[in-house]
């Protein structure tokens, strides 16, 4: 049975009080998920693109603003009535709301250039049908992407490991009560690399398969980088990115990105 809150806001998700790692990690995420829709369209066309799960809609105003033409599809009416305030008072052309569903998207084969979704696909009951629809409602040389945290990044997996070091030699309970490792219970997939992978290989040529950001949500990590100076603190988490970059499996974050294939219901 399919259980989403229709009215739900963002007002659990987004931070407030950023610190560096996590302004980081968000930021960069953003950039990439958005550069890589736009990335490879052609030049002087004005590209029409898909934000599934759109929420509050700043990536779509963002990618309105750089010249899009985009429409953000969601299932929450709070959601899509906050994006479309949020948009009302900017200039220039800006996205269209439409409220709808990941895995039945109210629109036309190949009609889209792009189609992207961040953040999300773990909320979804059936995401890999998500994937489906949007390779499907992407032109045949257009571009899917998708950006989804990764539940087995290095920061997950020594988590866990000092977690069970407490639990079975220490016989304490674990450092935090929210345990980062663990999907919160809005999530009905945890993500992790090879998940995301397998099943966007199904409906996409994947092309890139990239890591953001890593060490986010290591024990103490995020007080220290608050307590730094601001200067070392993003040098700090820009370098270890770097790294990230080197070893997806390891990173806060997958970005992935592809072409759609065909499929037997999709090229009927
Ligand atoms: C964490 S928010 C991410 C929103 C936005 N993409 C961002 O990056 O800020 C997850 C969004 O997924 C939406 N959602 C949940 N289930 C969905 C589904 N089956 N189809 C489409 N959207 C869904 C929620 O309403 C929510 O807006």
């Amino acid at each position: 049975m399919r259980v989403v809150d229709l009215d739900r806001d963002m007002s659990d998700v987004i931070p407030t009080g950023l610190t560096p790692d996590s302004e980081f990690l968000f930021g960069r995420m953003t950039e990439l998920t958005l550069d890589r829709t736009l990335g490879t369209l052609r030049e002087g066309h004005r590209p029409r693109v898909l934000d599934v799960a759109s929420g509050v809609g700043q990536d779509s105003i963002a990618l309105a603003e750089r010249g899009a033409d985009v429409i953000g599809v969601e299932p929450s009416s709070r959601m899509t009535g906050m994006a479309t305030l949020f948009a009302a008072d900017k200039p220039g052309p800006m996205p269209r709301f439409v409220r709808g569903w990941s895995d039945r998207l109210p629109f036309p084969d190949a009609s889209f250039d792009a189609a992207f979704c961040k953040g999300a696909m773990d909320h979804f009951d059936t995401p890999e049908r998500a994937i489906e629809e949007m390779a499907r409602v992407t032109r045949p040389d257009g571009r899917v992407v998708l950006a989804i945290a990764n539940f087995e990044s290095l920061a997950c997996r020594v988590g866990r490991a000092l977690d069970d070091f407490r639990q079975d030699w220490l016989r304490r309970g674990p450092l935090r009560s929210r345990r980062g490792y663990d999907a919160p219970s809005d999530h009905f997939t945890r993500y992790e690399p090879e998940l995301i992978r397998e099943q966007a290989e199904r409906h996409l040529r994947v092309d890139h398969f990239e890591g953001v950001s890593l060490g986010w949500g290591m024990p103490g990590w995020s007080k220290w980088t608050a307590r730094m100076p601001l200067g070392v603190a993003r040098g700090a988490v820009a370098s270890l990115d770097r790294i990230g970059r080197q070893w997806p499996g390891l990173s806060d974050v997958i970005v992935l990105s592809g072409t759609p294939l065909r499929s037997e219901r999709t090229s009927a």
